[in-house]
């Protein structure tokens, strides 16, 4: 019924241990997807039976916002031109090497927590 509309969440921030709280569990329900901004980043979360998960929202092919796309499964739909990635590995489903991002997320206090540290070593950053 509701329309998709980003959450954009930037308190509660657990800087010490890197997890953030991104949404009210009820935000998502089972076999949903939304789009979400935390500190800025665009994510997109999926809510599988057995779970949540959280992906880059960024569409590798030409940006596509995955979090206001479809879930099929176990994989997310891009809105734009349908491609397709497991929101479990964040890998495409026929391209396993185009890969997104994907973090860890916990459950506290009725809302899901993000790890949002780089897991992904195709962003080099420098470190002083
Ligand atoms: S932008 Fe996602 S499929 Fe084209």
């Amino acid at each position: 019924m509701g329309t998709k509309s980003p959450m954009e969440m930037s308190g509660a921030t657990n800087l010490m241990s890197g997890w953030v709280r991104a949404f009210a569990v009820e935000d998502c329900p089972v076999g949903e997807v939304r789009e979400v901004i935390v500190d800025g980043q665009i994510l997109a979360v999926a809510h599988l039976d057995h779970g949540f998960y959280v992906l880059d929202g960024i569409c590798l092919h030409q940006g596509g916002p995955l979090g206001r796309g479809t879930l099929v499964g176990c994989h997310v739909v891009c809105p734009w031109h349908g491609w397709m990635y497991d929101v479990t590995t964040g890998c495409h489903s026929a391209s396993p090497t185009v890969k997104l991002s994907t973090w860890p997320t916990q459950l506290r206090d009725g809302a899901v927590w993000v790890a949002l540290r780089r897991t992904s070593p195709a962003h080099g950053h420098d470190d002083h």
